[in-house]
């Protein structure tokens, strides 16, 4: 049985992550739950954000379910030292995971084109999947300092750091519609035309089945917001993802339907973009599709059930459209929006 370690953290954490398991239940019954107080709930019970005994617990599960951290801006938590803050022990779950592959689903759905800044026209069908190195580039290379007269930092790739992430990229795609597009700066960066020859090398040897081009960074700043549909998976560096997928996730028009997995070479770790929203925590308002379409793509990358995954994400398109969440319009809670998926996944 497929172990599932549960962090429901904080804020509207708890309420999301209990309507992604109710979800879970009925696709997956067999699935196995080991849950685990993080973030600021384990600092107010135990002192430390990420404890010994959760960090064992992740290290022996198939897949990590994350809802959010966090508390609001005069929370009691943002008066403690940087590294007993929740935040810290996101960082540290992360690194324990070693998560190398950040994945962004960027998705407008039937309906809810109303609801994306783009016109319609441009709003309608965008599916595209970020995939994001996330452990490597600029943002960890050891080479770095700040004296009187510079600041630097270095970009750098190693072989093995592309291939791995290549390989992510080409075989998200063969889930999909069957296309990359490699970003990178590769005009006037080594370590992007690097990049795009490791890329190019995986592909051939390993996917050649899968279509693979080359953008530029800018041009894709640009392209992403005029003309998203030329894309299916976009895979690129730590620093250029981080922007791309920021700029990608106003797409979709609320931060509430929007999952993301980050991937390794163990257990996968699921998570909701957002935070936790501690300005609606308690009431019963929260939207938990994010939350649960994390569980489906947990169901994808880790537990390979894309059959289950993709009964959730049909069902979640049925019920944006029909009975949607408050910060979409509507006026479905936590809850009984919960209980319209569960309908319909009753009725597939
Ligand atoms: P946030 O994402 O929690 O909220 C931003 C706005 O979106 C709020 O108005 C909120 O009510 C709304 N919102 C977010 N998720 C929603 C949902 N599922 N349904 C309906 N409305 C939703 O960002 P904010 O307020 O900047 O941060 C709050 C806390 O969350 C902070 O402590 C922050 O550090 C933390 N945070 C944690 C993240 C994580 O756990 N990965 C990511 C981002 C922020
Ligand atoms: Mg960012």
């Amino acid at each position: 049985m497929p172990k599932i370690v549960v962090l429901p953290g904080d804020g509207i954490g708890p309420e999301i992550v209990a309507s992604a398991i109710e979800v879970l239940k009925v696709v997956a019954p067999d699935l196995e739950y080991d849950e685990h107080k993080f973030g600021g709930a384990s600092i107010d019970a135990y002192g430390e954000p990420f404890t010994a005994a959760t960090q064992e617990a992740v290290k022996n599960a198939d897949a990590v379910l994350l809802g959010s951290i966090g508390g609001a801006q005069d929370s009691h938590w943002n008066t403690l030292p940087r590294h007993l803050r929740p935040e810290s022990g996101l960082l540290a779950l992360r690194k324990a995971l070693g998560v190398y592959a950040n994945l962004r689903p960027i998705k407008v759905y039937e309906g809810m084109e109303h609801l994306s800044p783009l016109k319609p026209e441009l709003a309608r069908g965008v599916d595209v999947l970020v995939v994001r190195e996330l452990l490597g580039g600029v943002y960890f290379d050891p080479e770095r300092w700040i004296n009187e007269m510079e600041g630097f930092n270095a970009m750098r790739y190693k072989k093995h750091e592309v291939e791995r992430i290549a390989r992510v990229a080409f075989k998200a795609a063969q889930g999909r519609r069957n296309k990359v597009t490699s970003v990178d700066k590769a005009n006037v960066l080594e370590v992007s035309e690097f990049w795009r020859r490791e890329v190019v090398r995986v592909r051939e040897s390993e996917y050649s089945d899968v279509a693979l081009n080359h953008e530029y960074v800018d041009s894709v700043a640009m392209l992403l917001v005029t003309n998203p549909s030329r894309y299916d998976v976009i895979v690129t560096e730590n620093l250029f993802g981080d922007i791309l997928s920021d700029l990608g996730a106003v797409l979709p028009g609320s931060l509430g339907l929007m999952p993301s997995a980050s991937l390794g070479d163990g257990a996968g770790l699921y998570e909701p973009i957002h935070g936790s929203a501690p300005d609606i925590a308690g009431q019963g308002i929260a939207n938990p599709t994010a939350t649960i379409l994390s569980a489906a793509l947990m169901l994808r990358y880790s537990l390979n059930r894309p059959e289950a995954a993709d009964r959730i994400d049909a069902a979640i398109l049925r019920a944006l459209n029909e009975n949607p969440t408050k910060d979409l319009g509507g006026s479905a809670g936590t809850q009984e929006f919960t209980q319209t998926v569960l309908q319909l996944l009753k009725e597939t």
